[in-house]
């Protein structure tokens, strides 16, 4: 009997997106269109199952083999630094890591820079590169809301559109990382269903390397 390998997406926009590229790449699962609350979708005759996850928690079900293979953005695998296997770069669900601010700010230097963000390990390594002591504030959302409030001085967080920074009056002090979607593999999982992983990274590739999927998404 054939090896049905488990896939977990990361429910959102992004995962929508990248569940039409695997489609496209062979590996369709029309359940998945269903209207409904259901997390669990299956074409035993493709040989897939699909899970929507939450977005933070992909990295988790595949690294302990719950999932086969999984897309996560690059901002969580740089965050948790999970034990798994980066096996392509979708090239989709592009954005950049940056430092924002007020406008105007400028950084004295003379006391610590209060950071606030949901990527702590990120910033904190970023800031050690710098040797600038910094005081982390960890927030899971709406972060932007920090500096403005006066609770911290800066942000460190995911920018793709530039629209919620503009939209609270904060610039980009620096752009530090690019980030975009990732195939993982589960390692012990890469090993005994290599070949059906290898299927599903050669449907992939030519849709990666040709940005058609990016682009209909736009
Ligand atoms: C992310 C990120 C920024 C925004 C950036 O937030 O934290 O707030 O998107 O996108 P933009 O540059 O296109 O405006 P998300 O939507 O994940 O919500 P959150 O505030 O709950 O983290």
């Amino acid at each position: 009997m054939k090896q049905m390998l488990n896939i977990a997406l990361p429910k959102g926009r992004l995962g929508e997106k990248v569940y039409r590229m695997f489609e496209e790449a062979g590996f369709e699962c029309p359940a998945i269109r269903e209207k409904n609350r259901k997390l669990v979708f299956e074409n035993e005759e493709a040989g897939v199952r699909y899970f929507w996850v939450k977005p933070v928690d992909v990295a988790i079900y595949v690294e302990r083999g719950a999932a086969d293979i999984g897309v996560v953005g690059k901002d969580i695998l740089m965050e948790t630094e999970p034990d798994v296997y980066e096996l392509l770069d979708l090239k989709t669900g592009r954005c950049r890591m940056a430092v924002a601010a007020p406008a105007g700010f400028r950084d004295s230097k003379g006391s610590t820079l209060r950071v606030a963000t949901k990527f702590s390990n990120i910033a904190r390594s970023h800031y050690a590169s710098k040797d600038r002591d910094i005081d982390i504030i960890h927030l899971n959302g709406s972060i932007e809301l920090a500096p403005i409030l006066g609770l911290s001085d800066v942000i460190v967080d995911i920018v793709e559109t530039g629209n919620t920074l503009r939209a609270n009056k904060l610039d980009v002090v620096e752009y530090f990382a690019p980030i975009s979607a990732r195939l993982i593999g589960n390692k012990s999982s890469f090993k005994f269903l290599h070949e059906e992983i290898e299927a599903v990274m050669e449907g992939l590739v030519p849709l990666i390397e040709s940005g058609k999927a990016e682009k209909e998404a736009k």
